[in-house]
């Protein structure tokens, strides 16, 4: 499988465990004695909580504590956690500031969730109130901040303001995306126990056991030996998931007040309010091109929304300095300050938003050009990284537009605007690029081959639910010589050998080299056991001449003379043979810039009466190394591309201007698409064989799905109607 470079469409391996219930989530553990902890919201955005009256809840039946500013425990590792700025403060009433609409304020524990909820209903809080800035207008702005410990956006190569000037054709633009928040399906939700008083085990829904133990040591400052963090399956991410917020540290100082395991388990309408958001942005694009459409001058700047104390931006004119040839680009991003909540990273963070602005510019400047969409973006092509200079590890953008084309009819698509009727729906032809960098951070593995023929693999990598047990497992299957089915994977727990963060869809690419490596050295061992030993029948043959499949060892010259792992393990009287792996990037890998390129074809319809504008057909072609599963690698892109259509057409985090409380905090008011809103995608992945990206080849899929859909819907609503919309989502309101 390893060296093919499209992977079989194997099954997903936790498949069976999830449809019949028997994979548990967060929520799902109940321990004897659990405890059920409730939050209480701050109903102001800004201000100080002066008294809580708390004494009807603390008297409520099954009540075991209330927890407020004023008793809650105090974090030894505030103070270092604080120093590590890239990360949110968590707002784990350590002092009576209120900071957003919807902070928590409190924390109700009872006997059950019935009687938390209620009790947490009679809390009444006085606060006094400070002004709060929830106008964009009136938002303090400051250069963005790089985010976790890289440089600060901004690019600036040749002299954009003499191209623009001298330019044949120009077009600018000013885009907004809207906040939105990642909603997966699995609530955010923490199990904490204390095994004793200096030992802590968390079942919590998080996208990295690893990374949430680390955090969590600096905060309550314990030995990282001393936290037990497991996360082994989970309901979506998004990123959401990634960092740790309020009530993961709350769960912990409730668990240790009451004495008992403590589980808080988020409401969605809380989901939407306190684990972070994707920021609102607005951006201006300024393209400049020759009569022949190259391109001369590409101008990105632009805002995102933060909150007052923390530091985030959303990356967004990233893809500005990477994706064309353009002799003259300059980037520059600001953050506007807010009295809300802290935003965080959300599928295609800075890609997402960034490649709406940029691929809808692309499009206006095309048509300004009275050129197809797609040969403007052809002739703009970087054969080189235009931003380091560095070479692509691989790139075959080229071959997802031609392919994209092909399977889509791109080539019947006529220039001008409100070309394509049917009936009296308006029918138009879009595309843009997809483009997400390849990441990898350290990973280590251990497979163990057991004595009657399975095998048990471990790395404490996490699988939000896109399909890492399975592509692992094939990883680990495939250097073993063993059928999927007899290695078993296990994952989500930091007891397990070190695994990265699921985020940058960078898990694949991480943990395989480590898991290739640890599984071929079990692999290893066992030929030469097998070549040492007077009794196998592989005896005194060179190590390169025996072959494994289906966990049975053979000649390569006969395959008659042979023996299986389990006859060979019970004959040498051993509990398994272990092979261990580690794995983390190589400097070499720095020579090269690499990401992940891809297309989107998409058709919609509009109604102009009613104002709706429905996707009717979506091609796909994506390039991102060698490509594991079929199937599960499908569902990725699919699932990258229905993100996207809901950033196109539904999503939008509303706030009350007058109290910064989201208003869209639940599945009515907030629209993510559902079954009506997706026709068949049409996701084809173009074979790429990459030397030098990591060991394998991969370049991880998922959020690269996205990037690039928003402006592609964007882009054939204009071919549809001849309108151009520049903020999004595209609801009715707008096309009417
Ligand atoms: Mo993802 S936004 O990299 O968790």
């Amino acid at each position: 499988m390893t060296n093919k470079l499209m992977g079989p469409p194997v099954d997903r391996v936790d498949g069976r465990l999830k449809v019949t219930g028997q994979a548990r989530y967060a929520a799902e553990h109940t321990l004897p004695n659990t405890a059920y902890a409730v939050i209480v919201q701050s109903t102001v955005a800004r201000g100080t909580v002066l008294r809580m009256q708390t004494a009807e809840a603390e008297q409520a039946p099954g009540v075991l504590a209330v927890l407020t500013p004023r008793n809650t425990p105090k974090l030894a590792g505030l103070q270092q956690y604080a120093a590590i700025s890239v990360l949110p403060r968590v707002t784990a009433m350590q002092d009576s500031e209120v900071l957003y609409n919807g902070q928590p304020i409190a924390l109700v524990v009872a006997d059950s969730l019935e009687r938390a909820t209620h009790a947490a209903s009679l809390v009444t809080t006085t606060y006094v109130e400070k002004p709060a800035t929830l106008d964009l207008k009136k938002a303090r702005i400051e250069p963005a901040p790089g985010i976790f410990g890289g440089p600060p956006p901004g690019h600036v190569r040749g002299d954009v303001a003499a191209a623009l000037k001298a330019a044949a054709v120009r077009v600018e633009g000013t885009y907004t995306t809207p906040a939105e928040t990642h909603n997966p399906m699995e609530p955010h939700a923490t199990v904490a126990v204390w095994d004793d008083p200096e030992h802590l085990t968390l079942y919590d829904a998080n996208q990295g056991v690893f990374f949430m133990r680390q955090f969590l040591s600096v905060l309550l400052g314990m030995p990282q030996e001393n936290i037990r963090v497991l996360a082994r399956y989970i309901g979506g991410g998004f990123g959401c998931k990634a960092l740790p917020w309020a009530h993961v540290v709350l769960s912990i100082l409730a668990a240790k007040h009451v004495n008992r395991p403590v589980k808080l388990v988020l409401t969605r309408r809380q989901m939407n309010m306190q684990v972070g958001y994707r920021p609102f942005t607005e951006q201006k694009v300024e393209l400049a091109a020759s009569a022949k459409g190259k391109l001369t001058a590409l101008r990105h700047t632009g805002q995102s929304e933060l909150s007052e104390e923390d530091s985030f931006a959303e990356l967004f004119t990233g893809v500005s300095g990477m994706l064309y040839a353009c002799p003259n680009v300059t980037t520059a991003q600001q953050v506007a300050r807010l009295s809300v909540s802290t935003p965080t990273f959300m599928r295609g963070p800075g890609e997402a938003p960034g490649t709406f602005a940029l691929e809808s510019a692309l499009d206006e400047l095309a048509h300004a050009l009275k050129m197809d969409p797609l040969e403007v973006r052809r002739i703009n092509h970087a054969d080189t990284d235009p931003e380091h200079g560095h070479p692509w590890s691989s790139k075959s953008l080229l071959e997802c537009y031609r392919t994209g084309a092909e399977r889509f009819g791109w080539a019947k698509r006529p220039l001008a605007p409100r070309s394509m009727k049917d009936g009296n729906v308006l029918i138009g032809w879009g595309m843009a690029t997809a483009t997400f960098p390849a990441m990898r951070s350290p990973a280590a593995a251990v497979a163990r081959v057991m004595p009657d023929g399975s095998a048990l693999v471990q790395c404490g990598a996490s699988d939000l639910g896109t399909g890492a047990y399975t592509v692992l497992t094939q990883v680990a299957a495939d250097a073993l010589g063993m059928a999927v089915g007899k290695v078993r994977m296990e994952m989500g727990d930091s007891l397990l050998p070190l695994g990265p963060l699921a985020g940058g869809s960078s898990t694949t690419a991480s943990a395989s080299p480590a898991v290739q490596t640890a599984a071929a050295e079990a692999r290893k061992k066992l030929v030469q056991l097998a070549v040492a030993d007077k009794q196998s029948p592989l005896s005194g043959l060179a190590e390169k001449d025996v072959l494994v499949e289906d966990g049975r060892l053979f000649s390569s010259k006969d395959k008659s003379k042979g023996e299986t792992y389990a006859q060979l393990l019970a004959r040498q009287n051993l509990p398994h043979v272990e092979g261990k792996g580690d794995a983390a990037p190589k400097p070499e890998e720095k020579k090269y810039s690499s990401h992940a390129f891809g297309a989107h074809f998409i058709e919609v319809r509009v109604d102009e009466a009613l104002g709706t504008a429905r996707i009717s057909r979506v091609v796909t072609t994506m390039a991102a190394g060698r490509i594991l599963n079929a199937k599960t690698a499908r569902s990725q892109i699919s699932g990258g591309v229905i993100f996207g259509l809901g950033m196109a057409l539904t999503e939008e985090t509303l706030r009350d201007p007058r109290s910064g409380r989201v208003m869209t905090a639940d599945l009515a008011d907030y629209h993510v698409p559902v079954q009506a809103d997706v026709p068949d995608i049409d996701v084809h992945f173009v074979e790429e064989k990459d030397p030098h990206v990591n060991p394998l080849g991969i370049k991880g899929i998922g959020e690269v799905g996205t990037t690039g859909v928003a402006a592609a819907v964007a882009n054939a609503i204009f071919h549809a109607t001849g309108k151009r919309v520049r903020d999004l989502p595209i609801t009715l309101d707008k096309l009417l």
